[in-house]
């Protein structure tokens, strides 16, 4: 049997290269590369190997992948700690950001056409491939201002930002509010979503990153290593807070009457909430092909862009994982996976 082309190719890669006999075997059926997790554990366990494409369902679309973003999600998942919340199983290809372009259409997908170039959030990952399968729900027009790889930085951070600002803080314009990590994935789209929506915007992160802090536009940037942020946000209308435990724990004392801390890692602390007639919200973002569409429109708009510090080849997933786990990542890391269209 003739080995393919591309799996020579992947011999020279550097993440191990695992060739299964049924992958070689399976020739009717149309293969692709992707990052694959036979056992839960550290990122070490992720394989690059040839997989079986797989096939859209009737309400399903396949999508050749571009770029996939990388997001502290892929090695929670990864873990095998919450394979029931996350809906995981295994085999596990991570990725739950990806921008491509749709390779094809099941029957009852109406709004996808085939050659449209998208940009979204598979429920379950699976974006470190050639290939993935989506539902209309999950993905929306790629925004034409972006590259695919800046496209792929942008949907689980800010669909994140934008569902904890807008669907359940509902920021007003005028409104002050605390984002903690704003040099992250998450935090860097918070700070920009804010303030195009007209608030006011106190963001923290270490000193490396106080510069980017300014540049997305934070009226004040707080070192947390060298300032005490109490002692700068007072009254606040919100916290968005990804980092959790003693962070969470002095940001209740920050938010005036009446006001919410969100945390996008733990569940508010009931007591305190009451204590101080304040909201508490703990935040679970979800794939929305409207949100998406309106993240689009002020990224056209030029009221948000993606910081993407790190383009890395899905060879270096390995790398990738790691990267994700330190928590101290500067904007967004994406894989590229296929080199960019010629538009
Ligand atoms: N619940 C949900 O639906 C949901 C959705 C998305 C993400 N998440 C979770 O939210 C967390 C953040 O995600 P992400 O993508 O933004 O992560 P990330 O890209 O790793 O960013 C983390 C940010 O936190 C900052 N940071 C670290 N320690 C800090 C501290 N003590 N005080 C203030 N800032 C600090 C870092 O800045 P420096 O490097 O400058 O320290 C970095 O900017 C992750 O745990 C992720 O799993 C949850």
């Amino acid at each position: 049997m003739r080995v393919p082309r591309s799996i020579l190719q992947l011999l020279s890669l550097t993440v191990p290269v695992v060739l299964s006999v049924s992958a070689i075997g399976a020739d009717e059926k149309p293969m692709m590369r992707a990052v694959v997790a036979h056992e839960y554990g550290a990122p070490e366990v992720l394989k690059l190997e040839q997989v079986q494409r797989p096939e859209p369902n009737e309400d399903e679309a396949l999508v050749r992948v571009i770029a996939s973003g990388v997001n502290p999600a892929d090695p929670l998942t990864l873990s095998g700690k919450y394979a029931k919340e996350f809906g995981t199983h295994l085999p596990l290809i991570p990725g739950y950001d990806i921008a491509g372009i749709v390779e094809k259409t099941g029957a009852n997908v109406t709004r996808l056409k085939t050659g449209e170039a998208v940009y979204g959030y598979p429920t379950f990952g699976g974006g470190w491939a050639d290939y993935v399968t989506v539902k209309e729900w999950e993905v929306a027009g790629k925004p034409a201002s972006l590259k695919f790889v800046e496209a792929a930085a942008v949907p689980m951070g800010a669909l994140t930002a934008w569902q904890a600002l807008v669907d359940v803080a509902k920021l007003q314009p005028g409104q002050t509010i605390l984002i903690h990590g704003g040099s992250g994935g998450v935090g860097s789209f918070a700070v920009q979503i804010a303030k195009a929506r007209g608030a006011r915007v106190i963001a923290t992160a270490s000193t490396a990153n106080q510069d980017l802090l300014k540049q997305l536009g934070a009226d004040v940037a707080v070192d947390y290593t060298k300032t005490r942020f109490e002692d700068v946000a007072k009254g606040v209308d919100a916290v968005l807070d990804p980092v959790g435990k003693e962070t969470l724990a002095r940001s209740y004392g920050v938010v005036k009457k009446g006001g919410i801390v969100m945390s996008l890692v733990e569940l508010p602390d009931r007591a305190e909430i009451k204590k101080r007639e304040i909201h508490g919200a703990a935040i679970s973002v979800h794939p929305d092909a409207n949100d998406l569409t309106e993240i689009a429109r002020l990224i056209e708009g030029g009221k948000i862009k993606p910081i993407v510090t790190q383009v890395l080849p899905l060879s270096d997933a390995v790398t990738a994982q790691q990267q994700a786990m330190t928590h101290h990542t500067r904007g967004k890391i994406v894989l590229r996976i296929a080199d960019e269209p010629k538009s």
